[in-house]
Parts: structure tokens; C-alpha cells; sequence
């Protein structure tokens, strides 16, 4: 089977673990034997943004469309404002294609160390479900009486039944594909009367098609000490957009951080592609140095090769990563090592071919 993949490598470090990540799935293809990837690859960053005006052109969603999934870098840069780099290209590729899930994996990988592991901690192995479309973050409130002391400000959050229903559906359906006897839910109805009742509400009564696993209610202030305390009890997490990306930083955070940990913005209904991108950024301070990490867009291709239906090799590449951190002599600066980006990613590619 042949498919089409849309590369947007991005700025700063996106291009230097980009082309690693492609040379995995070049790798990947020559395993499989009959898998082949049409990689079209496309310079919408800040560069072209201070040539034309735009970070990609006017028919930049028509052109995307087609593709079976995109592989994401990272844009930004000193010379542009982050929210014209972030808001003219990554939320419209995920608005315009319903991603409505961000998932993100939470798992310490051997030969990684986490702020945790010096607290005995050294099994966290979770997915996180965010909500990526709605909730907090829905842009509807206002300001009244700016600047006087009688000043109200209001920010409301959406939450509508069909797009909490199709994310916690998601969840479950993960929780049960993973085996877990619980979906381990984010929510503050204590505190926060309308929607987060109404999420509870939804949770139980898709719930009620899951019989073998368990709701497992957890207020968002108890569920961070959890993450940090005993994250060996998690599975699957669910949370609203707000929730949702909170835990997912956290969980980055006990996890090996920036240079580790990928992302995948996900539309299950696949009448769309899907995005899948590391979650740092373009990193200037280390840009055309040649030692950024690999591993999260090299994972990030991973969760792309799950979605486009190779759990198995897909497994191989995050095997491959673990056998060459558990070797431990080849790793890039950031994990307390000398060799290159090119050389890491190298190192990577033999293991996934050994796997
Ligand atoms: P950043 O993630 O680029 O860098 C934060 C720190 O982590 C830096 O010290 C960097 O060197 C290090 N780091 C990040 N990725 C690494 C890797 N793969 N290997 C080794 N070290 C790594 O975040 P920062 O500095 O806040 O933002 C820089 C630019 O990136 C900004 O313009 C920001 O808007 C943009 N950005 C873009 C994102 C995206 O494209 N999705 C996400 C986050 C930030
Ligand atoms: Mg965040």
C-alpha cells in the first residue's frame, strides 16, 4: 500500500528532526517490504510569513485535504510573533480537518530519567485524551467597564453534547483497546456547576456501553498530585481542552520532557488527516547546531504509523528508541550525551532494525 504524507518541517529545529523522522519511515518501508510513503514536503514557516505576508498560502487547507496524514515540525521564530505562527497555520489545520483529539502518550521510557525516578517511581505507562475543539478555550465572553473599578470580565466555556460524547467515546473505545479496567476521567463538578456535571453525565452514559471498565472520577486539583505521586495507577485520562492540556504538560514534565515526548491531533472519523507533531517548539537556541533530540518527531511518525493502521511497526520504532537509550552511548546533548542529531537518529534506526 502506498500513502501520502504532507511534511510541513517548520522552523529553527522542526527541519533538523524532521528529516531524521523521514529517514525512519524510510527505514520502516524497506522492513515492511511493500509499504511505500509519497512524502510531499511544504515550507509554510515564519521564513515564507516575512517573504509573502502568510504562513502558508491561501489554498493551504484545500492542498492538505487529500493527504492520509500530516507530519508537523515546529514553527516560530524571534523575527514573529508566536500567535501569528501558531494561529495562522496549526489551529487551522486542526480546526479545518476535526482533529478533535490530541493524544498524547505517557510513557517513561527505559534509559530515561524523570524528576519522579528518584522517588522510586519508574512505571508510567498512560495516554492522555484532550479535548481539541471546544470547552475552555471557545473564545466567548467580554469585558464591560475596562480600566474601572467596577470593571466584569467574562469567560465562558463551551461544552456541547456532541463534542464531549465523541471524546470520551474515543477514550473508552482506547481504554478498551489497551485492556485497562478503568478511564480515568478529569473533572471539578464540586466547584464548576454546569459543565463539568454534564460531563460526569456524558461519561456515564457512554459508560454504559463499556461494561468492563470503570469510570474513575478524579477532580483536576487531586488528579495532578496523583500524576506526580502515584502515576503507575493510570491507564487512560480524559479531559476537557482546559484539563486536557495541563495534564498533558505535566505529563510531559514526569516523563523526560521536550526532546522526548510526541503528539498526535487525531480524527478518528479519518475523512480528514490527522497531524501528528512533536510538542516543543522550534527551539532557537539550539537551531542549526545539529544536536535537537529526534525522539519526539521520530515518535510523533510512530503514533502516525499506528493511525494509518501499522500498531505493530509502530511498536518497532518506539522499541528501536528504548534499545538505543537503554545502550545509552549515542544520545544528544540534552540527554547528557555528545553525539548528533543525524547520529542519534542513526543509532535509532539500527535498533528499530534488530527489533
Ligand atoms: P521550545 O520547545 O522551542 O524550547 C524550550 C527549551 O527546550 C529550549 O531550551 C530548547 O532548546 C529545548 N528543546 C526543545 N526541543 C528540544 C529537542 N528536540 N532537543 C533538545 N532540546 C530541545 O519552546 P520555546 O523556546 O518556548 O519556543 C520557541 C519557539 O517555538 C517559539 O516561537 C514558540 O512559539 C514556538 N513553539 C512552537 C510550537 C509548535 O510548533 N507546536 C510549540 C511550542 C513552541
Ligand atoms: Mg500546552
Amino acid at each position: 500500500p502506498t500513502h501520502n504524507i504532507a511534511s510541513i518541517p517548520g522552523d529553527g529545529i522542526g527541519p533538523e528532526v524532521m528529516k531524521e523522522a523521514i529517514k525512519v519511515l524510510r527505514a520502516v518501508e524497506a522492513i515492511h517490504g511493500d509499504l511505500h510513503f509519497t512524502i510531499d514536503s511544504y515550507d509554510w514557516n515564519c521564513k515564507r510569513y516575512l517573504e509573502t505576508g502568510r504562513m502558508m498560502p491561501e489554498d493551504g487547507i484545500q492542498t492538505l485535504a487529500p493527504y492520509d496524514a500530516i507530519l508537523f515540525g515546529a514553527v516560530g521564530s524571534p523575527e514573529v510573533p508566536d500567535h501569528i505562527s501558531v494561529w495562522e497555520l496549526i489551529l487551522p489545520i486542526r480546526r479545518e480537518f476535526q482533529q478533535y483529539i490530541n493524544l498524547r502518550p505517557i510513557k517513561l521510557l527505559k534509559g530515561i530519567e524523570s524528576p519522579l525516578t528518584n522517588k522510586g517511581v519508574d512505571d508510567i505507562d498512560f495516554v492522555v485524551v484532550r479535548e481539541n475543539t471546544e470547552g475552555e478555550y471557545s473564545n466567548s465572553g467580554g469585558r464591560l467597564h475596562i480600566g474601572t473599578p467596577y470593571e466584569v470580565v467574562v469567560q465562558n466555556s463551551v461544552f456541547t453534547r456532541m463534542g464531549s460524547e465523541r471524546v470520551i467515546k474515543y477514550a473508552y473505545e482506547l481504554a478498551r483497546k489497551r485492556g485497562s479496567k478503568e478511564l480515568s476521567v478529569a473533572t471539578k463538578s464540586n466547584a464548576i456547576n454546569f459543565s463539568m456535571p454534564f460531563w460526569d453525565e456524558v461519561v456515564k452514559e457512554i459508560g454504559a456501553d463499556y461494561n468492563e471498565i470503570d469510570a474513575g472520577f478524579y477532580h483536576i486539583d487531586a488528579l495532578v498530585a496523583f500524576f506526580v505521586s502515584k502515576p503507575e495507577i493510570f491507564n487512560v485520562v480524559v479531559g476537557s481542552n482546559l484539563f486536557g492540556d495541563i495534564l498533558t504538560d505535566l505529563g510531559a514534565a514526569i516523563s523526560g520532557g521536550l526532546g522526548i515526548t510526541p503528539s498526535g491531533n487525531i480524527n478518528p472519523e479519518k475523512n480528514y488527516p490527522s497531524m501528528f507533531e512533536a510538542i516543543h517548539g522550534s527551539a532557537p537556541d539550539i537551531a542549526n547546531q545539529g544536536i535537537a533530540n529526534p525522539i519526539a518527531q521520530i515518535w510523533s511518525a510512530s503514533l502516525m504509523l499506528e493511525h494509518l493502521g501499522y500498531p505493530e511497526l509502530a511498536k518497532k520504532v518506539v522499541n528501536g528508541i528504548e534499545a538505543a537509550l537503554v545502550e545509552g552511548e549515542v544520545r544528544t546533548p540534552d540527554l547528557g550525551g555528545t553525539a548528533s542529531t543525524a547520529e542519534f537518529a542513526d543509532k535509532i534506526i539500527e535498533e528499530i532494525q534488530k527489533e
